[in-house]
């Protein structure tokens, strides 16, 4: 039995925790595996710094599909979470797809469970039914369209006007858009742990300490947050929001790690992230756990082994892709 065999056959915890030489550069390490076994990194805003900048390609969850969609890598090493790597695995069935921690899963997909979404969905016949990307691939077999928070408005604006719509699984993101497009949609009654989390009364103590600074929020956010920012948008949004503003100064209401592609490519703004109710990591910031299960060491393990990888029935793989290709073709 060769090491990989032997890998293989421990009991799985969801990642590799393997003991790493201490002499070993990571980042080097990382570079020659990805070129050796011509892998390809993408990563999502909300991943810790060191992680974004040896990405291949750091984007939102939407430019993040389309990458996956047009990568000629043989591994797609997905740092980010699972529904992510998952909806790369679904557009490249073919490819291995590696998720360096299996554990890394997100409150708004499992806000929505299979059976539930199904016998939800039989409450409320004859409704197309738009969900949005963080969603397990069942309930993406069972959409008529996916959406990312760069595209929704879009996506639903190009329903017809008679045509009765359910939005999934989150409320907030729902509520938004039944305010911005006037559509009156059946909402799930799910949401982002993360950005459910922001304390209004911090982030308006924070606004009279910084009354020229511009409050920009994702649309994730609950409605009071909402209902105070001067700009809503996707991480995308966010990002090119705070570099084209005229403003020095943002109160950011999304997970934090964003915070690190704005200071490159906005060096000379103040930025300042918004505060959650209770902050679990005494850093005045909001940090989504799952994202931030993901670490060099678990990328490098997860390149040497080719272990995790995210698997996707053959049966659930074509009918998910069909919801998803909708939203490919709609962005
Ligand atoms: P976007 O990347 O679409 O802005 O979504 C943010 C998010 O919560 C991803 O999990
Ligand atoms: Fe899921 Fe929220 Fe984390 Fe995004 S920030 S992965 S929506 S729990």
């Amino acid at each position: 039995m060769n090491i990989k065999q032997a890998i293989q056959n421990l009991p799985q915890k969801g990642y590799l925790d393997l003991p790493i030489s201490k002499n070993i550069n990571l980042v080097e390490e990382i570079k020659r595996l990805r070129k050796e076994k011509n892998a390809v990194i993408l990563a999502h805003y909300y991943q810790v710094p060191e992680i974004q900048d040896i990405a291949d390609f750091v984007g939102d969850s939407l430019a993040l599909a389309q990458a996956a969609a047009k990568t000629d890598a043989d591994i797609i090493l997905f740092a980010g979470v699972h529904f992510m790597a998952e909806t790369a695995k679904i557009l490249n069935p073919d490819k291995k797809v590696l998720l360096p921690d299996l554990l890394a899963g997100c409150s708004l997909a499992e806000s929505a469970p299979k059976d539930k979404f199904k016998a939800f969905l039989n409450e409320h016949p004859n409704h197309i039914v738009v969900s949005y990307v963080n969603t397990s691939a069942e309930i993406k077999a069972l959409t008529d369209i996916v959406c990312t928070s760069s595209n929704a408005e879009k996506i639903i604006n190009s329903i017809p006007e008679n045509q009765k719509i359910i939005f999934a699984p989150d409320k907030n993101l729902g509520a938004y858009l039944i305010k911005k497009t006037g559509r009156d949609m059946i909402l799930w009654d799910g949401a982002c742990e993360v950005h459910e989390e922001f304390s209004l009364d911090k982030i308006l103590q924070l606004k009279t300490e910084h009354p020229e600074a511009k409050i920009i929020a994702h649309p994730e956010s609950r409605d009071y947050i909402l209902n105070i920012a001067d700009y809503i948008g996707s991480t995308s949004g966010l990002l090119k929001y705070v570099q084209e503003s005229k403003a020095k100064e943002f109160i950011i209401a999304t997970e934090s790690g964003i915070l690190h592609k704005m200071a490159q490519v906005a060096p000379d703004k103040i930025l300042i992230p918004a505060p959650p109710e209770n902050d679990k990591n005494s850093c005045a910031c909001t940090e989504c756990p799952y994202m931030k299960r993901n670490t060099l060491e678990k990328i490098y393990l997860a390149l040497q082994y080719e272990l995790p990888e995210v698997v996707v029935e053959e049966d659930l793989q074509k009918k998910a892709l069909v919801s998803i290709e909708k939203m490919l073709k709609l962005s």
